[in-house]
């Protein structure tokens, strides 16, 4: 739990659920002017659209689509992996049950890692569509992180945003996934996480922060989860409010503001679901 804020914020920016979004469709990159993403504390867990432009084709790269595999199939970026989003975790038995939808064991994970070419040398950058899907990219970044994978970042804005500036986007599936030659994974960092009990021994004293609708937040709407509403004491941040309209993220300080509203500071310890 502890530096999880500091660890994690942004990434848990793309994680679960979405909102409607208006498309503008934009085909000018020139006269934008482009994301600093050095503005962010941690700017380089994202990689601008102009930045994985330049990269695509490049063997150092391995660039994972964590779309749901309908959207994946009638449409992804050139070259992209279609894994979905629980390509790296636990899935045995049903949402509720004890691990699951937790990180894969290291060796089962190190497994997934090699077939799919990623070695400790790669760049993995990868991306969903944040107004298509439960922000899915943040979660498999988020897991790759915490198993030490350094060079992992998450695609600024997402597909729809790539779309937003003409980017293209492909049908064809990669040929040949050729599988790397091994890969070194850390012993999970528990910093970036926090367990069930974790939570529930700390329930009084520890912020938490529900970052799914406000529906699946007061019962009224269930999205696979076993029972509705939220842990006892949570306060509610839908996490695509910490976006701009067009999916890129909104500025440090916009964030702050938020998060100030919310009465949590920079220097708070606390726990998102
Ligand atoms: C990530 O990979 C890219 C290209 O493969 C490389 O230029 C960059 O230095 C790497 N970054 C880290 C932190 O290893
Ligand atoms: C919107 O962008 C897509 C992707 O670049 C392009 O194929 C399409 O023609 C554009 N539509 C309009 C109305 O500009
Ligand atoms: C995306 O939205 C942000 C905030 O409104 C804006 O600053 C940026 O220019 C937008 N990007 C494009 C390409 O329109
Ligand atoms: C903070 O709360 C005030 C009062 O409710 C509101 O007017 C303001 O828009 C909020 N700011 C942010 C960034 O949410």
């Amino acid at each position: 739990m502890k530096k999880f804020y500091n660890k994690s914020r942004l990434l848990v920016l793309c994680m679960l659920t979405f909102i409607l979004f208006s498309s503008c469709n934009k085909t000018s990159t020139e006269t934008e002017a482009k994301i600093d993403l050095s503005i962010y504390e941690k700017g380089y867990y994202f990689i601008s659209p102009e930045e994985l432009k330049s990269l695509l084709g490049s063997e150092d790269l391995v660039l994972l689509d964590c779309n749901n595999p309908k959207l994946y199939y009638k449409e992804h970026i050139e070259g992209a992996i279609g894994i979905g989003f629980h390509a790296f975790s636990r899935k045995v038995g049903k949402p509720g049950d004890p691990g699951w939808g937790t990180i894969k064991s290291k060796n089962a994970l190190a497994k997934t890692l090699i077939s799919l070419g990623i070695d400790n040398k790669k760049t993995v950058v990868v991306y969903s569509d944040l107004f298509k899907g439960p922000g899915a990219d943040g979660r498999i970044a988020w897991q790759l992180r915490l198993a030490g994978l350094k060079n992992v970042s998450i695609l600024h804005g997402g597909s729809s945003y790539w779309k937003n500036l003409g980017y293209k986007m492909t049908k064809d599936i990669p040929l040949k996934i050729i599988p790397s030659s091994g890969v070194i994974l850390k012993d999970y960092d528990k910093s970036f996480m926090a367990t069930k009990d974790e939570v529930f021994k700390k329930l009084d004293t520890n912020i938490v922060i529900d970052v799914r609708t406000k529906k699946e937040f007061d019962g009224s709407q269930k999205a696979g989860e076993p029972r509705g509403g939220h842990i006892k004491g949570a306060k509610h941040l839908l996490w695509t409010d910490l976006l701009n309209k067009n999916g890129t993220l909104k500025t440090p300080k916009e964030i702050e503001e938020i998060m100030k509203n919310m009465t949590i500071s920079k220097k708070d310890d606390f726990t998102l679901y």
